[in-house]
């Protein structure tokens, strides 16, 4: 960018890095709408509506992305959404799967704010720092949350008695 331009629209680049980022805070919401069912059916409510909450919060990220786009005045592209694999079966596996999403995630968003302060793009720059700043805190919780089912351990008949008390966020 030259000194005097506008601020111009968001490079090709980086749109293509946010309509990928749009896709992939959705991929979030369904993997952990997709907890929240699997720990409804087993009886675990409390945890479940913990997972529901995490999975509105996505959307709301989501949502975060797009205005920013539209405040620049480009347009977002829709694109496929991958399908939630089944892969777990215990809350050792959720609480991984859990704290490797978020971690990806904070990786994904670092390096879109990396390319827009390449191509000094610093206004997309802030406000990438402002959603790794929210990441921070979202893999916090996810931490504490694996933290707190290391202590319950593979045993589901830990489950309900921990779920009975569960409380986080
Ligand atoms: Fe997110
Ligand atoms: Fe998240």
């Amino acid at each position: 960018m030259e000194e005097g331009d506008s601020l111009g629209l968001i490079s090709e680049e980086l749109l293509s890095l946010f309509n990928q980022k749009i896709a992939l805070e959705v991929y979030n919401s369904q993997v952990y709408i997709k907890i929240y069912n699997y720990l409804s059916n087993i009886g675990l409510d409390k945890i479940a509506n913990f997972f529901k909450k995490q999975s509105m919060g996505e959307i709301d990220h989501r949502n975060k992305f797009i205005e920013y786009v539209n405040e620049r005045n480009c347009a977002i592209e829709i694109l496929p959404v991958n399908s939630v694999e089944d892969t777990f079966n215990t809350l050792k596996n959720i609480a991984q799967l859990y704290v490797d999403r978020e971690i990806s995630t904070t990786a994904f968003i670092k390096s879109m704010a990396f390319n827009a302060f390449e191509n000094e793009d610093l206004i997309s720059y802030n406000f990438l720092m402002i959603m790794i700043n929210e990441q921070q805190e979202e893999e916090n919780l996810a931490l504490s949350f694996q933290d707190m089912i290391s202590n319950v351990g593979d045993n589901p008949n830990c489950w309900q008695i921990f779920n009975n008390t569960f409380s986080l966020g």
